[in-house]
């Protein structure tokens, strides 16, 4: 009979408990994920005790006070702190999502913190990004014209300016893609929706002059259809954006120039 156990090294241990506040009423448990690369240590979930009297209302709030007062060797990514950078993506509460724009106040019991769900962890709450953003690069994200340049902007009418309201938003979190269970599974050829949802943006952009090229780009059963329209990706996206039906666009386009 098949073996499913989990390889011995990935199973995920109880951590450590770290010291409660001295004197503080109003407390909440955090359950963080560690994983360090400098040892041979499984992963473990450590448990921290926070004043909340003390503390900001966010659960980046909370991470941050825990790594400047309880444990600084706590790893996480963070930039703008404003749900702009999308750099403070992880798992929280079961929902991939921003920690800068996700109140403590919201999730019930404990707040259980792990990093985005399948990728390589970097350290603690740190995923490597490297293959999401080599396929970002591969829609090669910017204006591509052949025509030549006008003396000043290439003018969008207000109507064809509006076809980008819904994708110019994403902030490039990777909270969709590290949810959609087609690209756990095929992550090495399915483009997955962030990615798809940025081609899309420049498929549906007036000024843009390489739509058969970018389509040709993607025409392949793994890139674009391999999203199976289980629509993960818009019930997580932080941003309340809809990179499902940025994909569904984009097989219309596909059929349309096929007729
Ligand atoms: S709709 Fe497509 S891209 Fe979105 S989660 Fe489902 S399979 Fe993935
Ligand atoms: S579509 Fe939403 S969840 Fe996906 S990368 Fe963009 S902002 Fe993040
Ligand atoms: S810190 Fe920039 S999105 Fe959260």
């Amino acid at each position: 009979m098949a073996d499913f156990a989990l390889p011995r090294n990935s199973k995920v241990q109880d951590g450590k408990t770290w010291p409660k506040p001295e004197g503080a009423s109003n407390t909440r448990t955090f359950k963080v994920y560690r994983w360090s690369p400098d040892d041979d240590e499984n992963p473990s979930v450590d448990t921290y005790t926070v004043d909340m009297d003390t503390c900001g209302p966010m659960v980046l709030d909370a991470l941050i006070k825990i790594k400047n007062e309880i444990d600084p060797s706590l790893t996480f990514r963070r930039s703008c702190r404003e749900g702009v950078c999308g750099s403070c993506a992880m798992n929280i509460d079961g929902t991939n999502t921003l920690a800068c724009t996700s109140f403590t106040s919201e999730v019930s019991g404990d707040v259980k913190i792990y990093p985005l769900p399948h990728q390589e962890v970097v350290k603690d709450l740190v995923p490597d990004m490297t293959h999401f953003f080599a396929q970002y690069r591969e829609v090669e994200p910017w204006l591509k014209t052949d025509s030549q340049p006008p003396e000043r902007e290439r003018l969008q009418s207000v109507e064809e300016r509006e076809k980008l309201d819904g994708l110019w938003e994403c902030i490039l979190c990777a909270c969709c893609t590290t949810s959609c269970p087609s690209y756990w599974w095929n992550a090495d050829r399915y483009m997955g929706p962030a990615v798809l949802l940025q081609a899309y943006r420049w498929l549906a952009d007036s000024r843009d002059e390489a739509t058969g090229d970018r389509l040709d780009q993607l025409e392949d059963p793994f890139r674009l259809y391999r999203c199976h329209t289980i629509m993960n990706c818009a019930k997580t996206c932080p941003k309340s954006l809809n990179p499902a039906k940025a994909i569904a666009e984009i097989k219309k386009m596909m059929l349309e120039r096929q007729i």
